[in-house]
């Protein structure tokens, strides 16, 4: 069977089961359908310049396995883990440089989609980029190594879409499963906030502005 194709209208309600623009995943916790829809372009162009200083890399777990899902950052720090944990880094380990400033244009979306989410005044000083490949995936995870829980998390997707895995609290809590297009922006704070969350295997694909590729975005406050 051939690869399914996507184009940029992707994400536009085509029946009546799509979603709302506005999906409700828990209190504190939305999907904004098509948010990102139209500054697509522009930020998949700024991660290319990114990725250009501070390659795309496969970083290893504190267990010493490979992520299968590839990552870099921008902004004033960046996630990154390794064998002694997981942390956020003012510098690129693989260069040693500072990591690249975060555009302007990805701290604007960000702040307009947490405000749209309702949390006004979000200043995110951390983006993290993650790269995924068909077959990639993202276990259950909480994003708790931020120090202000108070700030939520912005999440952008881009290009092939993906099933959004949104759990509960306890790592046991069976996740509902959700799917993100092109330009969808999940925001999850308040009691959302620890919620555990992963990204199902990806399926092949092919889109018209990232290929083989899809790619995310995750903003936050580390502090
Ligand atoms: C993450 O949980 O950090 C990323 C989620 C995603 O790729 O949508
Ligand atoms: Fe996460």
């Amino acid at each position: 069977m051939p690869a399914m194709t996507f184009d940029l209208f992707d994400a536009l309600p085509a029946d009546s089961n799509a979603p709302p623009a506005v999906e409700t995943l828990a209190p504190g916790a939305v999907v904004l359908h098509g948010f990102a829809r139209d500054a697509g372009p522009e930020l998949l162009a700024a991660v290319q310049t990114i990725s250009a200083e501070a390659p795309f890399r496969h970083l290893i777990t504190p267990g010493g396995l490979r992520m299968s899902v590839a990552m870099t950052n921008c902004g004033e720090r960046g996630w990154v883990s390794d064998r002694t944990g997981y942390r956020y880094d003012a510098v690129d380990p693989e260069s040693g440089r500072p990591w690249p400033a975060m555009p302007a244009v990805f701290r604007s979306l960000a702040e307009h989609a947490a405000e749209a989410a309702g949390y006004p005044g979000f200043a995110p000083d951390a983006c993290l980029i993650n790269r995924y490949l068909p077959g990639t995936r993202l276990s259950l995870h909480q994003d708790r190594d931020e120090l202000d829980l108070r700030a939520p998390i912005v999440s952008v997707s881009m290009g092939l879409p993906a099933v959004f895995l949104w759990g509960g609290l306890r790592r046991a809590d069976r996740p509902g499963r959700f799917r993100l297009a092109h330009g969808d922006v999940v925001v999850w704070g308040g009691p959302s906030r620890l919620v555990f969350h992963g990204i199902a295997p990806l399926a092949d694909g092919d889109h018209a502005l990232t290929g083989s590729e899809r790619i995310n975005l995750t903003f936050r406050k580390t502090r």
